[in-house]
């Protein structure tokens, strides 16, 4: 078992970086799969789903979405709120399970569709806990004064890799995204603690093989039986684990920050299942309306389902200024993750003017457009000029 963790919020902080949240957006495709609509091919019904779920709709990507679209729409929401420009970003970090390719990463589109030339960009693959491992390597790196802002994304098309067969997977996830702008302060707080580990050891218990997979010639099935590109899951195995695993690392990520676990304000977990969640307030003994939860509208988006539920939460003033939130994900790897946050974002600097900003960034956002274009053209165009010659 590989451990990870980081933390001690309170010590010097007047004179240490800290990594706020000063930017929030989500976005879901334009069409909801209900239950009763899916029970017409698919052999379930409202009644089961919601009983052992809490889910009664998902959103599912039309032809013209995808995990990238998604993401960079939720990206420039965030933007928008925390108002400043593409160009100002260092890092762009997307969660995904689903990206448009094995690369380029999804997050080097989104960077090039944002006109975000500054900034570095890759994909990083955790799962359900994806959103959580990439803040948490956004945050030490704004805190180690490496970079000063990031865009933290968790994006996910999930419809296109499940089995529409198999009712025991197939009923569970959603599509979307959700991003988060992540800058450098001398204002305590933010970012306090994460608590990241895995257990590969569990690898066979949920996963979707892929073109790096042992069994890849064969078209049908990986060597578990799972077939290629589509997703596996011994759901009541993964339940007993999600059960476990986010009440220990809450308390872990709680000891690391220096708080009580009756401290937390909010609890926004991964939205896998309500029942879950609920089993795992109970474990902490917290009040089960202390877990946000959305995945009666959104099904399972997987490493998006965090962003979106603290956006929501954001939305509905349950997140006020010095909170303390809990994020948790858990899921494939298996992989599992806890962070604390202590909630306050900095006023903006002097030099930021809404109007004119929101001006600037949607230039920006025309001239990545052209700058794309101009860009594969212009080596489109030399490669001819080489041919020629030659
Ligand atoms: O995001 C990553 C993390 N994922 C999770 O945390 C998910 C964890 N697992 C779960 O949420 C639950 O295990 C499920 C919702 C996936 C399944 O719920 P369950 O209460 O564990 O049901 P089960 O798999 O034990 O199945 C119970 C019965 C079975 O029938 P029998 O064998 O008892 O006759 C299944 O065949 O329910 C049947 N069943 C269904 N029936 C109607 C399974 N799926 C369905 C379905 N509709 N969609």
């Amino acid at each position: 078992m590989a451990t990870f963790s980081s933390g001690g919020g309170e010590k010097n902080e007047a004179t240490e970086r800290h990594a706020h949240v000063v930017g929030w957006g989500m976005a879901v495709p334009e069409s909801a799969l209900t239950n009763e609509e899916l029970s017409t091919f698919v052999e379930t019904s409202d009644e089961w789903i919601f009983a052992r779920t809490g889910i009664r709709q998902r959103y599912i990507a039309d032809e013209g979405e995808s995990t990238a679209t998604l993401a960079y729409k939720a990206a420039q929401q965030a933007l928008e709120i925390a108002d400043i420009l593409p160009t100002d970003l260092d890092l762009i970090v997307v969660a995904t399970s689903t990206p448009e390719n094995i690369f380029p990463s999804t997050a080097s589109l989104v960077q090039d569709w944002l006109n975000a030339h500054d900034a570095g960009a890759f994909d990083l693959s955790a799962a359900c806990s994806g959103f959580v491992y990439a803040l948490n390597m956004a945050a030490d790196s704004i805190r180690a004064g490496s970079i000063q802002s990031a865009l933290v994304i968790g994006a996910e098309t999930m419809s296109r890799i499940l089995d529409w067969q198999d009712r025991s997977t197939c009923i569970l996830f959603g599509d979307g995204a959700g991003a988060v702008v992540l800058q450098a302060s001398e204002v305590p707080g933010g970012v306090l603690s994460s608590v990241l580990r895995s257990d590969g050891a569990g690898s066979d218990l949920l996963g979707i093989p892929s073109v790096g997979s042992i069994d890849a010639d064969d078209s049908r099935a990986s060597s578990n039986g799972a077939k290629l590109y589509k997703m596996y899951m011994a759901g009541s195995e993964v339940f007993r684990f999600a059960t476990r695993v986010i009440s220990e690392s809450i308390e872990q990520t709680c000891t690391a920050a220096g708080i009580q676990v009756n401290d937390i304000d909010l609890v926004i977990p991964h939205q896998a299942n309500l029942r879950i969640l609920q089993a795992a307030a109970r474990k902490l003994g917290l009040d089960a309306d202390k877990f946000m939860s959305n995945v009666e509208r959104y099904g399972n988006t997987s490493a998006a389902s965090i962003p979106i539920a603290l956006c929501e939460a954001i939305e509905q003033k349950r997140v006020q200024d010095k909170d303390h939130i809990a994020l948790v994900g858990f899921g494939g790897g298996l992989a599992w993750a806890a962070m604390l946050i202590r909630w306050g974002v900095p006023e903006p600097s002097e030099q930021q003017g809404s109007m004119f900003n929101r001006q600037r960034r949607h230039v920006q956002y025309r001239i990545a457009k052209w700058r794309s274009r101009s860009r594969r053209w212009r080596r489109r165009v030399n490669r001819k000029v080489r041919e020629i010659r030659v």
